[in-house]
């Protein structure tokens, strides 16, 4: 039988596990070795188990099974190929199915190392703005209740590292991929099946995760054998991304992005120290400093231009162009063996849908199988939704051992075509998020 707990029991459990909880700014567990470069690609460096308390920080009475959460520690390589450590949670339901296995990647997307999902999963969050206004339930906690209520054992990688390198897509891809690793040898002491079917699933800064790793996998991991990667709203390219957010309600996105990217090459830190005004470089980084929601209301409508001395003109060229496109532009360090579904908004506001038909054909162009579906309705913060039962439907198939079929396909979907079936894989959590957020297109 699954637990549900009543609000009152959520609220007790809220209070008395929040004040326990330390940061990970603060928490000795995240302390990186020194002798990290002893430890090999995905070894685990120490591991604890945390109390299974995923609801404490819902507000909502909804269910969630959950049995266990451990986390571990590992070791992963950093955009210039040093070594590093970053932490990974590994949640077992009750009733697993300890052969199926989700590494879902949740969109922190913060430049702040508190806003990790290891410690926001935990605890309530709500100061630094992981929750969906009216409604305080992190925003990724319905996709990863809908992952544990079909059974899956479900681990969330602190992909962006201890130094929260937020849009770094080398750095995130090899942290997906190692602690897919560090799971695949630490599970099974828990119970985790020692040869489990597994799969990736993101969306947005959660995809850019999951793509990357599916691009790096075959050359930094070809020992990890993934049966699929389910990736939405997808970002294939931050150059882009930047210049269409500028000015507009997500424009904070483009502030944490960038010292997200400078955390990883000191070359554009330095050039920020040279090229930002310094009268406004103070507020440049305060609005890097919040969680996902929170970074995007400081920075709402706000100019990236204004505060480079040289305007948009400073952007072009030189060390940021040449680290957005090396750490920012997919399809430049490999093709995914792994089959790929790939689900977007034709009217997705943060990332033009053309550059994700641009790196779907690439990718296909070199070999990949990919299921691609655009969706006429909607835009980046409607599909997170409407396109997720798609996006689970397609991973129950792949986790059940169904094969793709080779090649490409693109389909041109309505709602990412919602249909019965598919709701019913959604649970209950899911299914009334999308319910109260998209009734009235449904
Ligand atoms: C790293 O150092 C610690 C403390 O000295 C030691 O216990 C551990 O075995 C070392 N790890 C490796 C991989 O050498
Ligand atoms: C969400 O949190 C705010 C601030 O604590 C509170 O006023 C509001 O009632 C909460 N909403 C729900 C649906 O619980
Ligand atoms: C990525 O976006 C930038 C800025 O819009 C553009 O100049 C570049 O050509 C794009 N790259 C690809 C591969 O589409
Ligand atoms: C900045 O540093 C990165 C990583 O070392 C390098 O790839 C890039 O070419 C550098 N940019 C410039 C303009 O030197």
């Amino acid at each position: 039988m699954r637990t549900s707990l009543s609000i009152t029991a959520i609220c007790s459990l809220f209070y008395s596990t929040l004040a326990t909880i330390t940061p990970p700014s603060q928490d000795a567990f995240y302390d990186e070795p020194n002798n990290i470069s002893d430890y090999t690609a995905g070894q685990v460096i120490r591991s604890r188990s945390v109390s299974p308390e995923l609801v404490s920080l819902l507000s909502l009475p909804v269910k969630v099974s959950v049995k266990t959460v451990y986390q571990y520690l590992f070791r992963t390589t950093d955009s210039l190929g040093d070594a590093v450590a970053s932490a990974v949670t590994l949640i077992e339901p009750f009733n697993s199915d300890p052969s199926k296995l989700l590494g879902y990647q949740a969109f922190y997307d913060s430049a702040n190392v508190d806003c990790s999902p290891s410690y926001t999963l935990r605890a309530d969050y709500e100061n630094l703005g992981f929750s969906v206004s009216g409604l305080n339930v992190s925003e990724d906690i319905p996709f990863i209740a809908a992952a544990l209520n079909l059974g899956w054992w479900v681990y969330t990688t602190d992909y962006e590292g201890l130094k929260a390198e937020f849009t770094v897509g080398l750095q995130s891809g090899h942290a997906v991929l190692d602690s897919t690793r560090a799971v695949l040898s630490a599970g099974p002491d828990h119970g985790l099946s020692k040869n489990p079917v597994y799969a990736l699933w993101g969306y947005s800064g959660g995809s850019l995760a999951s793509t990357w790793a599916a691009e790096l996998q075959p050359s930094y991991a070809p020992d990890l054998n993934f049966a699929g990667v389910a990736v939405g709203g997808t970002t294939p390219n931050i150059s882009s991304v930047l210049r269409t957010i500028n000015e507009g309600s997500n424009a904070g996105l483009a502030f944490s992005g960038i010292v997200g990217q400078s955390r990883a090459f000191p070359n554009l830190t330095d050039w920020l120290n040279e090229n930002l005004i310094p009268s406004k470089s103070d507020e440049f980084y305060s609005i890097a400093r919040g969680c996902l929601s929170q970074a995007s209301s400081n920075g709402k409508n706000q100019d990236l231009y204004s505060y480079a001395k040289d305007g948009e003109a400073s952007f072009s060229g030189g060390v940021p162009e040449s680290i957005f496109t090396w750490s920012g532009q997919l399809g430049l360090h490999g093709t995914p063996t792994a089959p790929l579904f790939v689900y977007k908004a034709v009217g997705d506001e943060i990332s033009p849908v053309a550059d994700t038909d641009t790196i779907v054909k690439k990718y296909c162009g070199e070999g990949a199988r990919i299921e691609y579906h655009r969706d006429l309705v909607g835009n980046h913060e409607s599909e997170a939704l409407s396109g997720s039962a798609s996006a689970l439907a397609w991973l129950a198939d792949r986790l059940n051992g169904e094969d793709v079929s080779s090649g490409c396909s693109t389909e041109d979907v309505l709602l990412s075509s919602l249909s019965v079936e598919t709701i019913a894989l959604l649970g209950e959590e899911l299914f009334s998020v999308i319910e109260s957020a998209l009734g009235g297109m449904l």
